[in-house]
């Protein structure tokens, strides 16, 4: 018998998406115009297809202007760059979202570079990266935003307690490490390279895992009454013989033990895109403020 409370993720997303939503119903008034985001995906991965898709679905829900931009698979880095340019100066966008990854040929690192930390959106350019480190106003990407708002909503003040981040990405890891230490968390960064990854697990208040190995995490590497962050989104092979989506954390062990914990999916998936508009919103305010 499940004894975690399940973290909804779900509900929790539409929450903060009817948040933003008025929030872009009172910029307009204030601003007389609509706060817009830019989509960029270059080339037909499948799944950068959907993500894209439903990110401009729901930045047109919240009121938003949503710019869709799709290259093909062979555009050159130079004239993603120029788009790039051409949307940074571009006053109707506020917001600016790369899809990652871009194919090879393409420096990830040069287009994010490339992109006004104003308008970065999912928080990953170095300026962003900076601020966060250093105890600025900067963009804060969107997956450990969601994940902080959760377990903020979920733990309240979460000053002194242990928290376990699994993963090093620029993209989760290292921000959501961030985050916690700015909430006052003593924080432990685990890689592929952790020694003994269970122990530090059965000290940790708080566990975030984002490490992309379905089900690493076994219940009995969990403190009792601990709450637990899932961030992976992993497809393995279920039962009946279709693909199933599975976490870092193997659910059913865990939900025995933890005293909350999000599910996947519905966890953290949802409120990534939330956050997104949220991102924006905000980026929208700071550009209007500032002139
Ligand atoms: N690809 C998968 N997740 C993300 C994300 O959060 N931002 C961008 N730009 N690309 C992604």
């Amino acid at each position: 018998m499940t004894k975690a409370e399940i973290i909804d993720g779900k509900a929790f997303a539409a929450k903060l998406r009817a948040d933003v939503a008025e929030g872009v119903r009172v910029f307009k008034v204030q601003y007389g115009m609509v706060p817009g985001l830019a989509v960029v995906l270059v080339g037909t991965d499948p799944a950068s297809e959907i993500y894209v898709r439903n990110k401009g679905k729901m930045t047109r829900e919240a009121g938003m202007n949503s710019f869709e931009h799709k290259l093909p698979e062979d555009t050159s880095e130079g004239d993603l760059l120029g788009l790039v340019d051409k949307l940074n100066r571009d006053d109707r966008v506020h917001g600016i979202l790369v899809q990652l990854p871009l194919p090879r040929h393409i420096s990830e690192q040069k287009v994010i570079e490339a992109i006004d930390p104003a308008k970065d959106v999912d928080g990953f350019h170095v300026v962003n990266a900076g601020l966060l480190a250093t105890g600025g106003e900067g963009i804060v990407p969107c997956t450990p935003l969601g994940c902080l708002m959760m377990l903020k909503h979920r733990v309240g003040d979460l000053s002194g307690m242990k928290a376990l981040v699994i993963g090093r990405s620029n993209i989760v890891g290292k921000p959501m490490a961030q985050l916690l230490l700015r909430e006052s968390c003593t924080v432990t960064v685990a890689h592929s390279r952790t020694r003994d990854l269970a122990a530090e697990c059965r000290q940790a208040d708080i566990l975030v895992a984002a490490v992309g190995v379905p089900e690493l995490v076994r219940g009995d590497w969990i403190k009792p009454g601990a709450v637990v962050i899932d961030v992976g989104m992993n497809r393995i092979p279920g039962d009946d013989g279709k693909t199933r989506l599975a976490g870092d954390v193997n659910f059913a062990e865990a939900a025995e033990v933890a005293s909350a914990i999000t599910p996947v999916p519905g966890g953290v998936g949802p409120m990534t895109i939330a956050c997104l508009l949220a991102n924006t919103l905000t980026a929208a305010r700071r550009q209007m403020a500032s002139g």
